[in-house]
C-alpha cells in the first residue's frame, strides 16, 4: 500500500481562504524552499483569487509570483485553479484567450492544472483541458461537489468518466463548501477510481468540521492525494493542518512521512505571516460554522445572507429564505452553491420571499435559466423558464456559452499597441480579463493601494494606546459586485464570495 499523497495549499487556498488573498510573493519567498524540502506532492501557489489580488491591491505582476517560487521551489511541482472557460474570472473568454493563457501558465512554471466549471458542463473544460495537454503539464479535471436530487454518486461518476475521455490525467474531487461527508468521499473516491484507473485527490474545506474525517475515508479507499495547508492558514474554512492529518493517520499504513520538525517550522513562520495580515483575518474563518451543517449552505454564503438581509430589512426572514434556496435551485436545475453562482441563488431566494416568488426575477437568475453560464445538472423549471423568455427577450442559448465568442488575442495585442503598454503573451491574457488594473499596474503602479490595510493602519495609528482593536471591516476582495433589481430598479449589491 502506498503513502497517501499530501498536497499544500498555503500559498494558495490557505490564505485565500483565511486572510482574503492578501499574501505577497515577498511573504511567500523566504519560506519557499523549507516547503520545498517537504516532499509534498504539490504546492498550490496561484490562480483562483491570486491573480485579481496581485493586481488589485498588492501591486505585484501575477506571472512573477510563480517564476519566484520557481527558482525557490524547483522540486515540487507548482499547481494553480482553473475556472475553465472563466479563467480565473467570472466569465467566459474565447478559446484563443484561454488556450495563450495556459501557454504563458504553463511556460511560467505550473506543473498542475485543477480545472472546473461551476455546473460540471464538459463543454466549459474541453478548451482548457486540451491546452494543456498541448503544454505536456498535466491536467487535473474538478468534480465540484455539492449535494441535490441531481448530484448523485452515479452522476459524479458519469462526469468523471467524461473527464477522462477528454483527456485528464488526474481526477480531484473539489468541495469548495466543505460538506462531503466521510461515506460519501469513501464512495466517490474508489468509485472514480475503479471507473478511471486515474489518480484521485479529495479538495475539501473545514468549515462545518468535516474535511479532515473525509480524508481519512478517503484515503482508506485508495486517495492518490489529499489537500492540506498549515496552521494558522488551515481549519476552519481552509484546508485541514497538515500536522493534524499525519496525527489522524497514526497507525494507518497508508499514512506518508513528513518531517514533524519541519512541520513546526512552518507552522511558526505562518504564524508570524498570520499576524501581519491581522487585517484580513477573522475569528469566523477560524472556527466551526455549525450553521452550514444545518442549512447545507457554504459558510460565506450565510454570512453574506446576514448582511444583506438587514440592508433589506429582512433580518427576521433569514428562516424563510433558507427555506427558498431548494425551491430557487430546483427551478434553475439544481445550479450549485458556488460562485457566482451561489449568490445569484441566495439574491433570488431573497427577491422570491419579499415580493413573492418570480415576480422579481434577477437578471443573473435569468441568464442560469437561459443556459448563458452553460448546461445545469438537470433542466430548469419550465414555468420559470417561459417568464425568462417573455421578460428577456431571448430564447435559450444550447450552445456551448464560448461558441458565440470570436478569437480575440489579436484585437487585445493591438489594444495594448495603441494604449503604449507591453503587449507580450502575458500582458495580452492578464488584460483580456482585467484591463483597468493592468493598465493601472503599468501605468502608475505607485497608485495602488489596499484599502483594508490602509484602513487598519490607520485606526491602529489613531486609537493608540487601543481600548479594542475595532473588527476589520470585511475584506472587498472576497466581494464582487452583483446587478439585482428591486421593484424594477437596478440595485448593486456586493456578494461575498465563495471558495
Ligand atoms: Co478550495
Amino acid at each position: 500500500m502506498k503513502p497517501v499523497h499530501f498536497n499544500n495549499t498555503v500559498l494558495r487556498d490557505g490564505h485565500q481562504s483565511m486572510a482574503a488573498t492578501r499574501m505577497k510573493t515577498s511573504q511567500m519567498l523566504p519560506i519557499a524552499s523549507l516547503l520545498d524540502s517537504m516532499s509534498f506532492a504539490m504546492l498550490e501557489t496561484w490562480g483562483g483569487a491570486t491573480i485579481d489580488t496581485s493586481l488589485r491591491f498588492l501591486g505585484e505582476q501575477p506571472f512573477d509570483r510563480v517564476r519566484a517560487l520557481r527558482k525557490v521551489a524547483p522540486n515540487t511541482p507548482q499547481g494553480m485553479l482553473l475556472r475553465g472557460q472563466n479563467i480565473v474570472q467570472y466569465k467566459c473568454f474565447p478559446d484563443d484567450v484561454v488556450e495563450l493563457f495556459v501557454k504563458c501558465t504553463a511556460d511560467a512554471g505550473i506543473e498542475v492544472f485543477r480545472i472546473f466549471d461551476g455546473l460540471n458542463d464538459p463543454r466549459n473544460l474541453a478548451p482548457a483541458i486540451a491546452a494543456v495537454k498541448k503544454t505536456g503539464k498535466v491536467a487535473r479535471g474538478e468534480i465540484c461537489y455539492t449535494t441535490s436530487p441531481a448530484h448523485t454518486v452515479e452522476a459524479f461518476l458519469k462526469f468523471a468518466g467524461e473527464l477522462k475521455d477528454m483527456g485528464c490525467d488526474q481526477i480531484a474531487i473539489k468541495d469548495m463548501s466543505g460538506v462531503i461527508t466521510p461515506r460519501v468521499a469513501g464512495e466517490l473516491v474508489s468509485g472514480i477510481t475503479k471507473l478511471t484507473g486515474l489518480p484521485v485527490t479529495l479538495h475539501s474545506h473545514e468549515t462545518a468540521g468535516l474535511a479532515a474525517a473525509s480524508y481519512v475515508a478517503a484515503t482508506d479507499a485508495g486517495a492518490y492525494a489529499v489537500e492540506t495547508s498549515i496552521s494558522p492558514f488551515a481549519n476552519g474554512t481552509s484546508q485541514p493542518d497538515t500536522l493534524r492529518m499525519l496525527a489522524l493517520l497514526d497507525g494507518n499504513p497508508r499514512q506518508p512521512k513528513y518531517d514533524r520538525k519541519k512541520l513546526a517550522e512552518l507552522r511558526e513562520y505562518f504564524t508570524g505571516i498570520y499576524k501581519e495580515m491581522s487585517a484580513f483575518t477573522s475569528h469566523a474563518n477560524e472556527v466551526v460554522d455549525s450553521d452550514t451543517l444545518v442549512y447545507q449552505v457554504p459558510g460565506g454564503m450565510l454570512s453574506n445572507f446576514r448582511v444583506q438581509l438587514k440592508d433589506l430589512n429582512m433580518s427576521d426572514r433569514i428562516d424563510d429564505v433558507l427555506a427558498e434556496i431548494p425551491h430557487v435551485r430546483e427551478c434553475l436545475g439544481w445550479a450549485p452553491l458556488v460562485t457566482p453562482i451561489s449568490q445569484i441563488v441566495g439574491t433570488q431566494a431573497m427577491l422570491n420571499v419579499k415580493f413573492g416568488r418570480w415576480k422579481n426575477f434577477s437578471p443573473a437568475a435569468m441568464d442560469i435559466v437561459l443556459g448563458n453560464y452553460g448546461k445545469t445538472p438537470a433542466p430548469v423549471d419550465k414555468d420559470v423558464l417561459a417568464l425568462a423568455e417573455k421578460t428577456s427577450g431571448k430564447s435559450p442559448m444550447t450552445a456551448r456559452p464560448a461558441d458565440s465568442l470570436k478569437p480575440n488575442v489579436d484585437n487585445l495585442r493591438k489594444q495594448l499597441a495603441e494604449k503604449n503598454l507591453p503587449n507580450t503573451d502575458e500582458a495580452v491574457v492578464i488584460f483580456a480579463m482585467f484591463p483597468m488594473e493592468y493598465e493601472k499596474l503599468i501605468k502608475d503602479p505607485a497608485s495602488i493601494s489596499d484599502p483594508v490595510a490602509t484602513k487598519a493602519a490607520a485606526a491602529a495609528a489613531a486609537a493608540a494606546p487601543a481600548p479594542a482593536a475595532p473588527a476589520a471591516p470585511r475584506p472587498p476582495d472576497r466581494h464582487q459586485r452583483l446587478l439585482i433589481s428591486i421593484n424594477g430598479k437596478a440595485t448593486e449589491a456586493l456578494v461575498e464570495e465563495v471558495r
